[in-house]
């Protein structure tokens, strides 16, 4: 990688030698993540540090940063810091084994005078410590309290500070337990995160380069800003904000008056096609375009690709499935796996996510407990049913139950033995919300992206702004071909035609 700094990219690695501390804001594929390795070939006799959350970014910045440069998911760093000492510590600690832990051996009444005022078992109010721990260990919070509990569904006001009320004393001895090296409640990465931000280390380098900003956990966030002895320089777009469901905020602008800003208003990923279905998306969002890269030729379909065979002495395009949800990887898996003989990868988290579906639904078929959380709470398979069927709020769970029962869970299993590493795929498949930062040569978008259902009076129904963003994301992987399969719906969406921002 040896491109000449464009203007706008020579500006930014000024301001960085000058060691001014720096938010570069841009759209996908303007080089973002390249700008950074820019300004880490500008210094090369200075430490620096490259972060981000997902490992796939860090890894693929990785290869290309200088040696003078560690790069580090969030948890990577953390791991270092303090969870190693954790590293005995297990994810899989039944409710009922934590209920023992912490003491709580009776219901919880929510009134003392109704008698149909809703209770908790000591399950649920297991349920509710651990999201109150999952809470705080994302924000900046320097201490737990009933606040970190989550709303119930179909609890009113009072009944909620009833049981913030009863579960606060509970939260205090989970949270101890938890940062005790020795403790026995369920642990995981995002605890020793927190435990290790509240430390506050310092980042030993003389810059720091945060990538994807747009998406940062309160505490990451707070943390970042006490590294007042160092160089910042964050970079992100605010259109591919996608993890906010996961608590993720958008830090772009909570650095301060310090940060100068900058932008990058060219995308080199991809050609004008390409830009103009992300342009489609953003002209839903607010007033931001991209801009092809004239130089890239990019074509735009809506079917199914056939790939060709490449003969020896070619580079074979990289490839990648994008889907919306778990089940529509497993999905697509089964189907690029019966149909090709490419080889197929997914990302390890999916993996493991996948093997874990599978062994819980097999326990539960056994009639044995399982800890895979979405399926905790049940005795046995066919209590998992009748819930997805009969209960409206099993419809989160519903598309896994409904590809266990079709597929079983031994072909599941298959699936995933039948997988290679990621680095040695033909085709990728995987959800959008894990390929940020990526790119392949061809992307297809899968048949798992619904429509919005009309309004009740016929109109179009709105897409979330959440859901638009996702989308611009998933276009945006594409470099040379893009199939917008299961997305091609979103033309009759678009009031605003945005393709003149090419010219
Ligand atoms: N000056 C340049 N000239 C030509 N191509 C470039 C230039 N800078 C970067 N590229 C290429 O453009 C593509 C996108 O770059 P990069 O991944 O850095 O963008 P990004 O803004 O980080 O994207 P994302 O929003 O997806 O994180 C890469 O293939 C990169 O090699
Ligand atoms: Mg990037």
């Amino acid at each position: 990688m040896n491109f000449k700094p464009t203007d706008e990219q020579s500006m930014i690695i000024k301001a960085f030698l000058a060691r001014e501390n720096m938010v570069v804001r841009a759209g996908a594929g303007a080089a973002k993540t390249t700008t950074c390795v820019m300004m880490a070939n500008a210094a090369l006799t200075r430490k620096g540090r490259f972060m981000a959350f997902n490992r796939a970014i860090v890894d693929a910045a990785a290869l290309k940063m200088p040696a003078n440069v560690k790069c580090s998911t969030f948890h990577g760093y953390f791991y270092g810091i303090v969870g190693r000492n954790y590293r005995h510590r297990s994810a899989s600690v039944s409710a009922r084994q934590s209920a023992d832990i912490l003491g709580i051996d009776s219901d919880l009444m929510t009134s003392d005078t109704d008698a149909h005022a809703p209770k908790l078992s000591a399950i649920q109010q297991v349920r509710s410590v651990y999201a109150a721990i999952n809470k705080f260990s994302m924000s900046d919070d320097k201490e737990i309290n009933g606040w970190h509990i989550p709303w119930i569904r179909g609890f009113t006001p009072e009944q909620m500070s009833v049981v913030r009320n009863e579960l606060a004393s509970f939260l205090t001895i989970a949270w101890r337990d938890i940062s005790d090296v020795n403790g026995k409640l369920r642990f995981k990465p995002e605890n020793y995160v927190k435990i290790g931000a509240m430390m506050s280390p310092r980042i030993a380098a003389s810059f720091v380069m945060i990538d994807e900003a747009q998406d940062t956990f309160p505490v990451i966030l707070g943390w970042l800003k006490r590294q007042y002895h160092t160089q910042m320089i964050v970079v992100g777009d605010p259109a591919q904000a996608i993890n906010g469901w996961t608590g993720a905020i958008d830090s772009m602008d909570k650095f301060g008056a310090k940060f100068t800003e900058y932008t990058l208003s060219q995308s080199f990923r991809f050609g004008p096609a390409i830009a103009t279905e992300a342009n489609k998306l953003l002209s839903m969002l607010g007033d931001f375009r991209i801009k092809g890269f004239d130089a890239e030729e990019s074509i735009v379909c809506n079917g199914e690709i056939e790939i060709p065979e490449y003969a020896e002495d070619e580079t074979p395009d990289t490839h990648a499935i994008l889907c919306r949800t778990n089940a529509g990887v497993i999905e697509a898996a089964i189907r690029e796996s019966q149909n090709t003989g490419r080889k197929i990868a997914m990302p390890d988290a999916q993996v493991t996510e996948i093997r874990n579906i599978a062994k819980a639904a097999m326990q539960l078929m056994n009639g044995q407990a399982c800890d895979y959380p979405d399926f905790a709470i049940f005795k046995d398979w066919s209590e998992v049913q009748e819930y997805v069927k009969n209960d409206p709020s099993g419809a989160d769970i519903k598309t896994t139950v409904t590809i266990v029962d079709k597929y079983g869970a031994e072909a599941l299993i298959t699936l995933a033995d039948s997988l290679v590493p990621v680095a040695m795929c033909d085709t990728l498949i995987s959800t959008v919300h894990k390929t940020k930062g990526l790119e392949w040569d061809i992307v297809e978008i899968a048949f798992d992206f619904p429509e919005p259902k009309p309004t009740s009076d016929g109109e179009r129904g709105e897409i979330t702004k959440d859901e638009l963003m996702l989308y611009y994301v998933a276009f945006t992987r594409a470099k040379y071909l893009l199939s917008r399969g299961g997305l091609a719906w979103i033309d009759d969406y678009v009031t605003d035609q945005a393709d003149d921002t090419d010219e």
